[in-house]
């Protein structure tokens, strides 16, 4: 019987959902407090239909494997403004008992050959559907907003040229790497600098008291 695939995407949405409504409510108590979030954008998507079968056929996933063993249908996109939040964003999750963590990759320590840096998580997230509980793979994205420009862009030259982007465009595209990579640590040294500065005003208004 062929899959009915608007049916079994419910769950993902669902989890979907219910994951941007928690990574936005954590911005929210961050800022109701008054301190730096580290999460500053929140994004979820299901994967389109004809996607998911493209690269179910590039992975050789037999059609009836493809919800349990690909790991993307469901999405969340987590940014963040400085790269040393990416791994405040990281604890956060690892700390939750809502969701399990299945598996993580650092690209940015170790960034791709082709300039990508991110990190990701993969979780295992459970829903309550009609008929009982059930597990979602959900991965998640988690970036700064020089790193998350770097591979929107990087991801639309590759749809456009069909996975094959030109090789003075790549050369192009990795020095767009380095210069999106040098932007996030002067942004970090600018992030030190307020926090020593905030540091030093909360020393001398104890001093004065
Ligand atoms: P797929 O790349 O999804 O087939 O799985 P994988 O097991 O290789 O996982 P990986 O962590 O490498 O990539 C997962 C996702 O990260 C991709 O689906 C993309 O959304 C994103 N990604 C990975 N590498 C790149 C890259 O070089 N450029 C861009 N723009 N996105 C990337
Ligand atoms: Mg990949």
């Amino acid at each position: 019987m062929p899959i009915n695939w608007e049916k079994e995407l419910i769950p993902f949405h669902q989890a979907v959902e219910e994951l941007k409504i928690k990574f936005k409510g954590i911005r929210e108590e961050y800022l109701s407090m008054g301190i730096h979030s580290p999460i500053e954008l929140v994004m979820g998507r299901v994967k389109p239909v004809p996607s998911i079968l493209q690269k179910a056929a590039r992975k050789n996933i037999p059609e009836d494997q493809i919800l349990k063993r690909m790991k993307d249908i469901a999405g969340i996109r987590i940014i963040c403004q400085f790269v040393d939040d990416i791994y405040s964003v990281v604890k956060l999750i690892k700390q939750r008992n809502d969701l399990k963590v299945l598996g993580e990759k650092d690209y940015v320590r170790e960034q791709k050959e082709s300039g990508y840096r991110s990190y990701h998580i993969v979780i295992e997230y459970p829903i309550h559907t009609v008929s009982g509980p059930r597990n979602i793979l959900v991965e998640i994205q988690i970036r700064t907003l020089s790193m998350n420009f770097w591979a929107t862009i990087e991801h639309s030259l590759n749809y456009k040229y069909g996975g094959e982007i030109p090789t003075h465009i790549q050369k192009r595209l990795q020095r767009a790497a380095e210069a999106s990579f040098l932007l996030d640590e002067e942004m970090s040294k600018i992030k030190d600098e307020i926090q020593e500065a905030q540091k030093a005003f909360a020393k001398k208004n104890t001093r004065n008291r």
